[in-house]
Order: C-alpha cells, then structure tokens, then sequence
C-alpha cells in the first residue's frame, strides 16, 4: 500500500490511443479522472459497474461497495452502483461469460470494480464459454492496457511472508503489467495439425510498436513518481517479440534520462524476485510475463488477499480489481479476505476518479484494522484475532468513520 499511496499517475489525455502509429515523444498517459461525474456544489456523484462475478466475488464485493459508500458519504460523494452478470454467474444466467449488456453497462460508468470470475463449474467448458474469456474480453472492449500491480510489504503482515523477515521487509514494488496484447491476443491461435498428422495447439507472441511504446511510457512516468528505477522483463535472448519489446523500450527511455532503466530475462527476473526482491522499485512487462511475476511478487506480501490493481486505458473508464480469483474452496463460508477489493476500490478513486482523498481515507482505515489486530484466516499470525469476511468489513468500516487522512 506504500506504492498504491505514494503514486499517482496524471490525467493527460494521450494522442495514441486514435493514432497508434504516432511516434511522437509526448508526456503521459493515460487518463485519471472520469469526465462523466456529476457535480453539483454539494455533492459530486459517480456511476460505478459492480461485477461481482463468483465464488468470493459477491462477497468481497458488498463489503467494498460498504466501503466506499460509507468514505464517499463523509467526504461529500455519492456513488450510484450498477449490478451487473460476469463470469460464471454470467454464463449460468444468459449463456455467455460477458452478456453485451455488461459490457455497455461498464463503458458507460466511470469506473468498474470487479470481484472475481471462474470455478470448478465452468473449466471444463470450451474457450468461448469460459469465465475467464468474458474478463480477456471485458479488458479488450474497455482497452484497458495497462495493468498496475503493487506489492508492498505492509509492516504489520511480515510475518505472513513465507521469505525470510530480513528479505521481505521493506518490499515495495510495482508490476506495470501490458494487458491488452501479446500472446493472449495475439494471432494465429487456435488447434490444428501438424505435418505428421499430429494434434497441436498454438498461440502467437506478438507486439505492435505503438503497444510497447504507450505500456513503456506508463512505466517510465510510474517509475518516475516512484524511485526513479525502471526494469523490463522480457525473454530477448531468445524470442523476436521480446528482441523488439526491449528495443522499443530503450527508445522510449530516451525521453527518460531521469529514469535508471534496466532490462532482465524473465526466468533471472522470477528467481530475484525471491533472492533479493528489494532490489526491484517498477517493473514492466509483457502480458503473460507480468500475469506470472504479478501472481510471484503478491505473496511475497504475505497473502495474495491484500493485492488491489488497476488497468487503465487512454480514455473511458478503468478497471479495478483484487489480484486474487474466486477462491471456491471457501466461496460462501465468510472466511475471505475483503481487504484486496476494498483496496481496488481506493484505487478506483485514485487513479480512476481522482478523488485521493476519499481513497486516502479508506487506505489508513485497512492500516488501522490491521494495526488493531484483525486478521482474516490468509494473514492470520498468532497474537491476532481471526475474524470472517463480514467482521473486517465492519470493522474497516469503524475505521472509515474514525480515522481522517492527516494531509492531501
Ligand atoms: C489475472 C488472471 C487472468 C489473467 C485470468 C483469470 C484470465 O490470472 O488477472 O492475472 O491471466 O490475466
Ligand atoms: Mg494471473
């Protein structure tokens, strides 16, 4: 949370999203504040898409929509909720994992906050109706392309890492992650046969200039807010992609000289990040190298149950969602941890909205439930009090009431 609090990225709105091939140095980005809001001069209201989506989804889901009403209210917000079908839900229901009715719904509202998709239920389905492809295609239709994942240590939760104190202690880092590219999307796809007559399945490893140029600039204004020290992963020793990845990324830090830029393999990448995960402040990278070391770099926090992200595009409303799944080992016991989605949520604020201070506000309330001693079962340590989903959400929402950002 040290990195969701310390950064901001700025609402300038970007000449490439409508001209791709535009290799004009310009300063950021991607966009902050939604421009839909209403204001009025006592009240601002914001349309907010809920996709609770399955398993823990639902859960989590109310107790941040809690959250957020409860900070919005003290601070002079209102916020309009709109439930809509994703995921597994979605497809019990209508048959497809994101009904266009979703779809629309989100691109109309100012940001959209999701819980959770997938289950033991629907992996055996085919590709176009699995949970999964309905949040690829949800990420597509908002062209979120850039994903921010942070990591940070929280002091109150070392104990929970599996490394070494000495090692995890201090850890704060940021995963920009390239969320709308690369092998996800990239063609051909698909199953076939090969020469001998033998089944295959394949998939391509493929990016645009334009793609590597708009994630590199949202790193490097990132790194930028941040220590000043920026990493890219990539595999260029032995993929073309990569090889280009990197040589894209050189150019772009040259509108960059304040940035330490550093490039490493990812296979050294993910055996740092456990060696010495200190030595990483930002880094970037492709969008199923950042799916990996995102997932590597959570737990090093502890608990995947703490780790909010972000996915932004150039224009329209972002993203907003815990880095864990659905978790349907524990779907409906009240046993999951809220504090993700509660923290996607203050993102929403910040870096969707703009509102820091009502994201503030509800990021010292986590620290301060956590600095009381409640633990959900992921980040419980002896000496604590283990409580269910519902019970940290009352008690963030004590916090809320109480505890006032100091500055902003
Ligand atoms: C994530 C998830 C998704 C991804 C899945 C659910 C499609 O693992 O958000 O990291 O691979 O991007
Ligand atoms: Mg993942």
């Amino acid at each position: 949370m040290a990195a969701s609090t310390s950064m901001q990225v700025m609402s300038v709105k970007p000449p490439f999203q409508s001209q791709p091939q535009n290799n004009i140095k310009k300063p950021v980005i991607i966009r902050c504040c939604s421009s839909s809001s209403s204001t009025t001069a006592a009240k601002k209201s914001y349309n907010i898409t809920l996709l609770p989506g399955d398993g823990i989804g639902p859960e989590v889901i109310s107790v941040a929509k809690n959250v957020l009403n409860l900070a919005g209210s003290i601070e002079g917000i209102e916020f309009k909720f709109n439930e809509k079908l994703m995921g597994g839900a979605a497809l019990d229901a209508t048959g497809v994992p994101l009904p266009e009715e979703t779809l629309t719904a989100a691109k109309q509202s100012d940001a959209v906050l999701l819980g959770a998709i997938g289950g033991y239920k629907w992996d055996k389905n085919e590709k176009h109706l699995k949970p999964e492809t309905g949040l690829l295609q949800l990420r597509e239709g908002l062209e979120v392309f850039a994903n921010l994942r942070p990591a940070s240590v929280l002091p109150q939760l070392v104990d929970a890492s599996t490394l070494k104190k000495e090692v995890a202690e201090g850890v704060d880092l940021m995963v920009v992650r390239e969320l709308t590219g690369g092998i996800y999307f990239g063609k051909p796809r698909g199953f076939g046969t090969n020469e001998n007559g033998e089944e295959i399945g394949f998939n391509t490893e493929v990016y645009a200039a334009y793609e590597i140029d708009r994630i590199a600039r949202i790193a490097f204004e990132t790194a930028r807010k941040r220590s000043g020290k920026l990493c890219s992963v990539d595999k260029a020793n032995v993929l073309e992609a990569s090889m280009f990845w990197r040589k894209r990324v050189m150019a772009i830090a040259e509108e960059y000289p304040d940035v330490e830029l550093s490039h490493m393999y990812v296979d050294n990448a993910a055996m740092q990040l456990v060696r010495n995960p200190k030595q990483f402040d930002t880094i970037v990278t492709n969008n199923i190298f950042g799916d990996i070391l995102s997932d590597e770099a959570s737990m090093i926090t502890g608990s995947i149950g703490m780790l909010p992200s972000a996915s932004l595009g150039a224009s329209g409303p972002g993203l907003f969602e815990p880095i864990h799944g659905s978790a349907p080992d524990i779907a409906g016991q009240d046993k999951a941890n809220p504090l993700a989605t509660i923290l996607s949520a203050a993102m929403l604020l910040k870096y969707g909205l703009g509102e820091v201070k009502v994201a503030e506000r509800i990021e010292l309330a986590v620290l301060d439930t956590l600095n009381r001693g409640f633990r959900t079962g992921d980040i419980y340590s002896a000496g604590n009090k283990l409580v269910g989903c519902k019970e940290i959400g009352e008690e963030v929402l004590k916090s809320v009431d109480t505890k006032t950002p100091a500055s902003v």
